[in-house]
């Protein structure tokens, strides 16, 4: 190859490359396909067997489209039942079904309680929804997901089925595969119906290189009602015209793909398939950092609550835009918040470009004229109070004081005003069991490690392509 490959070239041969090692191999899917008509067939018998009125079993989701990542099959298995069924009545039967079903069978709650387990030695999650017939009136959650089964399975061409991997790969690399709370990326049906839209992944790409945040890739249709302000794409679910299916994406996750679609398509690298960046920092190492930088890390740390991650993060998140905010509101200069969560903790992270706040504080008093100017002055005259300087007249004609700070360092202030935090239902309730520290103090974990990460190794991961191994 000469001086300057032709980018196209080699991006066909690394992709070539790439849906080799991504892609299950042919025993593999036809294994699956059997597994996929017994668990149908054994669904329904024993709802039979059980008297329990099951309408009928769907295999959605990647596996039922061979659109899995090879090291990331499980078996999504929605159990319908009639749209009169009472709530509690589809969680108990589904259970019970799912129960019968299942090796191993593992409880997990999203919107209604599921099962994980195995069946005949593939991951399989059954899920109870309702048999409705208009999915853009669904009754629960997971109620619209037959119907993108449906959608795709009759919209999808084979050849897609490598493109959409490619693509999921290329976003893992970027960690932004996943629509959870936790990841707030992409969900793998946003990616095929993109794969769907724009014809491969390369083109998928291309297009989104040049997008500017909100994308709104509505194709004539109207965009869906109460669509948030700060939403990074929206993508209308064809199956219901009231939803995106992009509202889990956060800004910051498309800004990270929108610029790596670019550095992709001019300079292919098959580095971009794999996740390169340090992925945590040890404590030791990030206060020498810290300390080069010459600012000052505090973070708030509270036993993790016994939320699911989905309920659970956005609280997080939630606290540590409070806590930035009030730290802001206090005088400090916020430069970066970072949060996360352990098996054991819910942490924030804030970075601030000093531990303390001058001693002196200025108070704003009132205009001249006002009858309350009585009332600051004697309030700030009166011998005992700790006036720095004045009161005295201000620039623009108010009346002003300064007055000595007692407590001047972020730990201590932001702790001190923890209790009237706006941090999220869940986390309030326990902010008695919360605590905030110096990061020097925090107890060392990969979680803390993993939320150092975030904020003192921000870095564009391609950066990072040509020096990793
Ligand atoms: P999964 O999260 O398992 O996605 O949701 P997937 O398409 O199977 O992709 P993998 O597993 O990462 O390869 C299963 C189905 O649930 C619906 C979609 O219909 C999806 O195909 N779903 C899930 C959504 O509509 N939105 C979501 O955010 C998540
Ligand atoms: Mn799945």
């Amino acid at each position: 190859m000469g001086p300057s490959p032709d980018p196209a070239a080699s991006a066909e041969a690394i992709e070539r490359e790439v849906s080799q090692r991504i892609a299950p191999d042919a025993a593999l899917l036809a294994r699956l396909k059997a597994t996929r008509q017994r668990l149908v067939e054994r669904s329904e018998a024993e709802a039979r067997r059980q008297q329990i009125p099951l309408v009928r079993t769907v295999i959605a989701g990647s596996a039922a489209r061979g659109t899995f990542l090879n090291d990331r099959l499980d078996i999504d298995c929605f159990l319908l039942f009639p749209p009169d069924t009472p709530r509690e009545r589809l969680e108990k039967e589904g259970l019970a079904l799912g129960r019968a079903l299942l090796e191993a069978p593992e409880l997990r709650y999203a919107e209604h309680p599921y099962l994980r387990g195995t069946f005949e030695g593939f991951t399989v999650e059954t899920v109870p929804g309702f048999a409705i017939t208009d999915p853009s009136h669904p009754l629960s959650a997971v109620d619209r997901t037959p119907f993108h089964q449906a959608y795709l399975a009759a919209h999808q061409s084979p050849a897609m089925v490598d493109e959409v991997r490619l693509l999921k790969q290329f976003l893992r690399g970027l960690g932004v595969y996943g629509s959870e709370s936790r990841t707030t990326g992409f969900s793998g049906y946003l990616v095929e119906l993109l794969v769907l839209r724009f014809g491969s992944f390369r083109s998928v790409l291309n297009e989104a290189r040049s997008w500017r945040i909100p994308v709104h890739l509505l194709e004539g249709r109207p965009p869906p009602k109460g669509v948030p302000e700060e939403v990074a794409l929206v993508l209308v679910d064809p199956v219901d015209p009231h939803r995106n299916v992009a509202s889990a994406l956060s800004r910051r996750n498309l800004g990270l793909f929108i610029l790596a679609s670019g550095e992709y398509v001019d300079r292919p690298d098959r580095r971009a398939f794999d996740r390169l960046l340090p992925l945590s920092i040890e404590r030791a190492t990030a206060l020498e950092k810290i300390a080069q930088r010459g600012t000052y890390v505090v973070g708030l740390e509270m036993d993790r609550p016994e939320l699911v991650d989905d309920v659970l993060y956005p609280q997080i998140r939630k606290a540590a835009r409070a806590l930035a905010a009030e730290a802001e509101r206090l005088g400090f200069v916020v430069v970066g918040v970072a949060s996360g969560a352990g098996p054991k903790r819910a942490l924030v992270l804030l970075e601030t470009t000093s531990e303390r706040l001058a001693p002196v504080e200025v108070r704003k008093g009132p205009p001249a004229g006002i009858d309350r100017t009585g009332e600051f002055l004697s309030k700030w005259s009166a011998t005992g109070t700790d006036v720095l300087q004045g009161p005295y007249v201000t620039e623009e004609g108010n009346l002003g004081v300064e007055v000595l700070r007692r407590t001047t360092n972020v730990t201590e202030l932001l702790g001190a005003a923890l209790g009237r935090l706006p941090l999220g239902k869940d986390l309030r309730e326990r902010v008695a069991h919360a605590r905030v520290a110096a990061c020097a103090e925090l107890a060392e974990g990969p979680d803390l490690s993993s939320a150092l990460a975030d904020l003192l190794a921000k870095q564009l991961p391609w950066r990072s392509w040509s020096t990793a191994p």
